[in-house]
């Protein structure tokens, strides 16, 4: 059994940037009202019995999502069945950026780099580079930021899916396959949220945080979405380029050992089966790589559905072609597009 021990975080006055006054007081909270799991390995049942934070009372946690089971339910199954990604094809996934060519994409991009400000911000994100060269990125700093992450991450997938849907229904006219592939990604960022919630549950603070930064974040995209649905893709394409960019230092970092805690750690048993992730390949390493492997997706979706005819144009991931033999959008990693396909490629 493997748990990450928690020792008391102390934030002292000097250790604060000069203009960190009220980011001191969210950091050191935040950090408070992280509180991580004994976490056993994949297939081992989870019991009660947890190691937490010295500032959040045991008495205080609580299983957010416990398995139910009934008299006669043992288990709710998915209709959105993961594709298999195999080893060679999530370490292939690379690091990229596509140049904004219009105002539209400009503005997308200024918006992602403003929301990653605030990301890093809340997080405390550092980056060794920026730090003197001290290492500064905990098992605990890490989870923090990937907490917050993936429950804004869900958002703008059902935010779209569903004004396409009432869009759809108002006007009678078909939609054309976005809705489930829009669906499917909102669904897809949840398993991410629940499977890091099994290694690690917030505290007050930081759901307070995430129940304010949903507010602002659906409420902001619901409007964004019925002025410019291609710019609100575009600016998801960008979000995701940058959640590449994490999950890739996660991975570049537990190999470096710089993550000591995650070197032995297991893949809780929710990713396990989602993932359908093969033995011997059930590591914090190997469930940061199918994580980033999806994140990749979404870039590549994202920046293909911001290149269409929001109104006109099929799904491309959803649709049958003529010509069977040419290269189509796939759901899994075997074809990524870093960039998106083009309007033209699959139109
Ligand atoms: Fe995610
Ligand atoms: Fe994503």
């Amino acid at each position: 059994m493997y748990s990450i021990t928690t020792t008391p975080i102390r934030v002292t006055a000097s250790a604060l940037p000069k203009t960190a006054g009220l980011r001191g007081c969210i950091v050191a909270a935040s950090y408070s009202s992280l509180t991580s799991l004994s976490h056993k390995p994949a297939h081992t049942p989870y019991h009660t019995h947890r190691s937490v934070s010295s500032t959040t009372p045991q008495s205080k946690i609580k299983e957010f999502f416990p398995k139910v089971e009934t008299k006669q339910i043992v288990e709710v199954e998915s209709a959105w069945r993961h594709p298999v990604y195999t080893e060679a094809q999530m370490r292939s996934i690379q690091v990229s950026h596509r140049q904004a060519r219009n105002w539209s994409d400009w503005f997308a991009l200024a918006m992602a780099r403003v929301l990653r400000w605030g990301m890093d911000t809340v997080t405390n994100y550092k980056h060794p580079s920026s730090s003197n060269g001290k290492f500064e990125m905990t098992e605990k700093n890490w989870l923090n930021r990937i907490l917050f992450l993936e429950s804004v991450a869900g958002v703008p997938g059902m935010v779209a899916g569903m004004l396409r849907h009432l869009r759809s229904l108002r006007t009678m006219k078909r939609d054309n396959g976005w809705i489930e592939t829009l669906l499917e990604e909102a669904h897809n960022e949840r398993m991410h949220l629940l499977t890091f919630m099994k290694i690690a549950q917030p505290g007050l603070f930081m759901r307070l945080m995430v129940l304010g930064a949903q507010g602002v974040y659906f409420n902001g995209l619901f409007f964004a979405y019925l002025i410019s649905p291609r710019t609100c893709h575009r600016f998801v394409g960008y979000l995701e380029e940058e959640a590449v960019i994490t999950y890739t230092r996660i991975i570049e970092e537990i190999e470096a050992g710089h993550l000591p805690a995650w070197r032995e750690m297991q893949a809780p048993e929710i990713a396990v089966k989602y993932w359908d992730m093969p033995e011997g390949s059930r590591s914090m390493r190997d469930l940061m790589l199918y994580v980033r492997a999806d994140e990749a997706k979404h870039r590549e979706v994202n920046h293909t559905l911001g290149n269409l005819d929001q109104k006109a144009d099929p799904n491309p991931y959803t649709a049958v072609y003529r010509d069977s033999t040419k290269l189509k959008p796939s759901k899994g990693a075997d074809l990524m597009k870093e960039t998106g396909w083009e309007r033209e490629e699959v139109i």
